[in-house]
């Protein structure tokens, strides 16, 4: 289940943001990534489809434009296109990769299929008089290249400003009317100083201020909200991670009691987590009323092995005690005239916003249904307060430390919504539940122990379907076998295997195996994703 569909006309001054740039996304893998390297430097900014309408784009009114790169060719029929007249539109445009193509299209410049692709790093020379977009770095830098098409000629007004082996336009720039383009991609890690090149664009070109900060944005989001739900009240599905809590937390702050929060225990939890998360909650002031209804999930999910049909059953199954939940306490309030929770509180972030909108045009191949807890039908009728709907998890973070909520909060690891029963390979019952709830407390405390809580994304134990043959003193065992995963990460969409340290691993499998009746072997995961995902199911 997918959450809320969002509207992108809900809110289109975001919190917080005198200066906002605009950033064009003509489908390159790396446009999230260039809208997080924008934000580093201090500055807003929005990332939008790239046959956004002119309306749109100016209803920010942008103080720059920078164009994404994208997998097309701009000669291909269909090829997605500039929206805008860019000598029409007064602000200054960088253009990255295909977004320096369109661009040098548009102008009247000439753009040719490259005799192979080139993809890799490259020298780029910094060549003529100097330029605000390298300044302060050195003359050659390392630089990350992917592109079949090139720029062969210029348009009129434009020089060349940086060039490589196989690009001699690898940066090309008309200071007069303040247009740019990149050939190479600056907001990769592999181009180590394009952080550099992107605030060079941002406070030399555009010139920004800097005035996105986190911290300066509770204020906001609390007078955003308070005119948003007036004196009316909400509800909110806790889940027990860091958006629900944070988005609770500011709401709270907001309108105080009028906030009702339901924090639904579907069974799938981690050892003790329920009594940890309502602890949690009362820590933090929010009003929570806990709902048991594990043995309804275990009943719904009896014989059920197919990892996405355990998914949509988790998924129904949460609607429909959250819905019953709010009807209940529809009914028991007296009625003022109108429903008593006309809102819905949801801790959607920018990453949802943004794939959401994409998943309108692109046929994306479904990896795995998300079960977002707090997903909740359109017919549900409520509206919606979205409070970090512009904002990346690390910024969702750093919000979470400046409302004062404890390190237990806010850098708890994530958790998917289905819980357990992903991580549990093949049918959930009770008995398998326990077996893999012992062996997750035993890898999460010992990571935990291990001081490396905050370095590793996350770290958790599956129960595999196989059995395997083991010695334990003179006897012959035939039992579960437990992986363990562990990953590093900035966003979940990739990750790599943690190279944990062997003594640990050590101390995980002999604790396991010893601790843990019916396992007798223990496996360590050491994919990355891709190929695999970080979830088992
Ligand atoms: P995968 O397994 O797709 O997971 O590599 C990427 C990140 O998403 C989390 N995850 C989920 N989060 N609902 C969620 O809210 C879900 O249904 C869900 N499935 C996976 C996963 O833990 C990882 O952080």
């Amino acid at each position: 289940m997918g959450k809320h569909r969002p509207e992108e006309t809900h809110n289109p001054r975001p919190i917080d943001a005198e200066e906002t740039v605009a950033i064009l996304d003509f489908g390159s893998q790396y446009s999230q990534l260039i809208a997080r390297r924008v934000r580093e430097c201090g500055v807003f900014c929005r990332l939008f489809r790239h046959d956004a309408t002119v309306e749109e784009l100016r209803s920010i009114s942008p103080v720059g434009l920078i164009l994404s790169g994208g997998p097309s060719s701009v000669y291909a029929l269909g090829a997605p296109r500039l929206p805008v007249h860019i000598p029409e539109w007064d602000v200054p445009v960088l253009g990255i990769c295909y977004g320096m193509q369109l661009l040098a299209q548009q102008l009247g410049g000439q753009v040719l299929a490259s005799d192979r692709r080139e993809y890799g790093p490259a020298e780029l020379i910094v060549c003529g008089p100097p330029d605000a977009l390298f300044a302060g770095l050195p003359e050659r830098l390392k630089v990350w290249m992917s592109h079949g098409d090139r720029v062969q000629t210029l348009p009129s007004g434009f020089r060349h400003i940086a060039s490589t082996q196989s690009a001699p336009f690898a940066a090309c720039a008309d200071t007069q009317r303040r247009i740019y383009g990149l050939q190479f991609h600056p907001e990769v890690v592999q181009t180590p100083l394009g952080g550099e090149i992107l605030r060079n664009f941002l406070y030399r070109i555009c010139g920004c201020h800097g005035t996105w900060r986190p911290e300066a944005f509770v204020a906001r989001a609390v007078a955003e909200i308070r005119s948003q739900v007036g004196d009316r009240h909400a509800i909110c599905a806790l889940s027990g991670g860091v958006d629900s809590m944070v988005a609770a937390t500011l709401v709270q702050r907001a309108i105080g009691d009028r906030l009702t929060c339901v924090f639904v225990d579907h069974g799938l939890l981690r050892l003790d987590e329920a009594r940890r998360c309502l602890a949690l909650f009362e820590t933090l002031g929010l009003s929570v009323v806990p709902i048991d209804a594990s043995v309804r999930f275990l009943q719904a999910l009896r014989g059920v092995v197919d990892p996405e049909e355990k998914r949509r059953i988790i998924g129904r199954e949460f609607v429909r005690v959250f819905e019953a939940e709010a009807r209940r306490m529809e009914d028991a309030a007296a009625p003022e005239g109108g429903p008593r929770f006309p809102f819905l509180v949801q801790g959607t972030l920018y990453p949802d916003v943004i794939e959401s909108n994409a998943a309108d045009t692109q046929a994306a191949a479904r990896i795995k249904t998300h079960h977002n807890v707090g997903g909740l039908p359109d017919d549900m009728k409520l509206k919606l307060v979205e409070p970090l709907r512009y904002l990346f998890k690390d910024e969702v973070r750093r919000i979470g430390m400046e409302l004062g909520l404890p390190d237990e909060a806010v850098f708890r690891q994530p958790f998917p919504g289905p819980g357990l029963a992903v991580r549990l390979i093949g049918e959930v019952t009770q008995e398998r539940l326990d077996v893999l709830r012992a062996a997750d407390a035993i890898v999460t405390g010992e990571v935990a122990a291990a001081g490396l809580s905050k370095e590793v994304w996350q770290y958790f134990a599956v129960l595999t379907p196989v059995r395997s043959v083991g010695v334990m003193g003179d006897d012959r065992s035939y039992a579960n076998v437990v992986a363990v995963r562990a990953v590093v990460s900035t966003d979940g969409m990739t990750a790599d295997w943690a190279r944990l340290p062997a003594d640990l691993l050590e101390r995980i499998s002999s604790r396991i195996v010893n601790e843990v009746p019916g396992v007798n072997r223990v496996v360590y995961d050491i994919t990355s994703k891709p190929p695999s995902t970080i979830e088992w199911e």
